[in-house]
């Protein structure tokens, strides 16, 4: 279903998930706007508000939280600045992107997608730093989307499992793996999830979505 004229916002959009999603708004007429990395560092919070501060944006029919990163380690073994860049990344940027970009949500009656992960409902061994983040980012999203019902603005976190992009390449290099993408979920199939997240008519909400690979 074509919404031509609906905005997007889309973190994380010069890669994987991302990409893929903005790739598929644009070709059916939606304006997306790419939160890449050369337009701001998701790691910095300052400069993100900075950021959506100057956007000018009058309405957003959708935020999607894709960007994302991840370092595997012992919780022995992980340093300062990890745990800082995936909890700053992953979640200090989702709430306060989401905050400032609010009024612009609730004047379109739009949707905020999380893309989560199954580390954010289930920590194994190395996965703690981006494994807190994910059950952070979940508790974010459901916070947000008791607060803004009243708004009409809806909110769903999606949590693929492993998924066939250049992180899940990475994370096979951490764990010394090799790397088969055919194994895992294609970016496309959470793609064709989060646009029927976004084209859900208006009288009902998906909050949380799992997705596993068959
Ligand atoms: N792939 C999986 O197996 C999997 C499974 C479950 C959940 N997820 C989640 O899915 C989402 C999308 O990830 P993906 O799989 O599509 O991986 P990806 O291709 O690596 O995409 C992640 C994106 O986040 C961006 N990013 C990372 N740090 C950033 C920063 N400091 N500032 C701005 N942008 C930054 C990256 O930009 P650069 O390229 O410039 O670094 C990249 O475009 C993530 O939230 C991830 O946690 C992935």
């Amino acid at each position: 279903m074509s919404s031509s004229g609906a905005v997007h916002l889309v973190t994380g959009a010069a890669s994987g998930i991302g990409a893929d999603l903005a790739d598929r708004l644009e070709e059916r007429g939606d304006r997306v706007v790419r939160l890449t990395r050369d337009v701001v560092d998701l790691g910095d919070a300052a400069a993100v508000l900075a950021w959506a501060a100057a956007a000018d944006l009058p309405r957003l029919d959708s935020l999607v939280h894709s960007a994302g990163t991840v370092d595997l380690s012992t919780v022995a073994d992980l340093d300062l600045e990890t745990w800082r860049r995936q909890l700053a990344v992953n979640l200090t940027a989702p709430a306060v992107l989401t905050a400032a970009l609010l009024p612009a949500l609730r004047r379109a009656r739009g949707t905020v997608v999380f893309v989560n992960s199954s580390a954010g409902l289930v920590a194994n061994a190395t996965w703690s730093a981006y494994a807190a983040s994910k059950f952070g980012l979940r508790a974010l999203a459901d916070s947000l989307r008791a607060e803004e019902a009243e708004h009409g603005v809806r909110v769903t976190s999606v949590f693929p499992s492993r998924t066939a992009t250049p992180m899940q390449q990475k994370v096979h290099d951490q764990e010394g793996r090799t790397y088969d993408a055919s194994r895992w979920i294609r970016p496309s199939t959470v793609t064709e999830t989060i646009l029927h997240v976004l084209d859900l008519p208006a009288d009902a909400v998906l909050p949380e979505i799992t997705l596993r690979p068959v």
